[in-house]
């Protein structure tokens, strides 16, 4: 079975048949779904979501595309919101200067209040990086520093993958890995260790081969299942055993 580490379910694009879109993935081998919180409105409905379905679980945090507005009342809202039951993580967080590049420090002192919330609850971090590399090293081995996560939607190097790893990072692989015009992702896959890797859909984004431009969802991240399995040439359900322990690691045990 797999696990689905990042989703974002209660976007709007599912209100038709979310309750369908669950099923399925749960009728396809999906044991569990983390659905990530991406401003404190959706983290509240990653929290209703999460409770009305048993295998779907929910993290709640601020997304940097939403870092703007984002005060210290909502740090003691979002500390609330984490202690609920099915709180698994603090997520989607990070930088992503790609979107915006004229607010680079209000992105990174949100990122970093939010690291504080995770080490003081013991929660994993699902981290957003995109054009914003460096800085988030930086952060990480500073502001960073006892807090366990992983990069989803990994986009950096191997050489940067390498480092994380040591520091004791995951990294997320989804859609992207699948696409044709695949950037470092396949490579870091086939030489990173396996013990290092989750899956994620990022649904309704980024929906792998063969479903590439259609509404994403959980039940197709056996996609990039089957594609880890062919860049690492091993069984299917290795990859699935070894990525869904993986998943347990992080989220489960604290
Ligand atoms: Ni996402």
């Amino acid at each position: 079975m797999l696990v689905d580490t990042h989703a974002h379910l209660d976007d709007k694009q599912y209100d038709a048949d979310r309750d369908e879109v669950i099923k399925r993935a749960a009728a396809d081998d999906v044991k569990f779904i983390i659905n990530m919180g991406a401003d404190i409105a959706s983290s509240r409905k990653a929290l209703v979501v999460a409770d009305n379905y048993d295998i779907v679980y929910a993290a709640v945090g601020i997304h940097p595309e939403e870092a703007d507005g984002m005060t210290s009342k909502d740090d003691y809202i979002l500390s609330e919101l984490a202690e609920g039951k099915k709180i698994l993580a603090i997520g989607e967080i990070g930088l992503d200067y790609h979107f915006r590049m004229d607010n680079k420090e209000k992105q990174k002192n949100v990122f970093v209040r939010q690291l504080d919330i995770a080490r003081q609850l013991h929660l994993p971090v699902s981290i957003h990086a995109r054009d914003a590399h460096g800085d988030l090293m930086q952060i990480l081995k500073k502001e960073g520093r006892g807090v366990r996560g992983t990069i989803h939607c990994y986009s950096g190097s191997m050489e940067m993958a390498r480092e994380l790893f040591k520091m004791g990072w995951y990294i997320g692989a989804d859609g992207p890995l699948t696409f044709k015009n695949a950037a470092k992702l396949p490579e870091v896959v086939q030489k990173m260790p396996l013990e290092r890797l989750l899956l994620e859909t990022d649904c309704p984004y980024l929906a792998p081969v063969p479903k590439r431009g259609k509404r994403n969802e959980p039940a197709f991240v056996k996609y990039t299942a089957q594609k880890v399995a062919e860049l690492r040439n091993i069984a299917y359900e290795e990859v699935s055993r070894i990525t869904t322990a993986n998943a347990e690691t992080l989220f489960l045990e604290r």
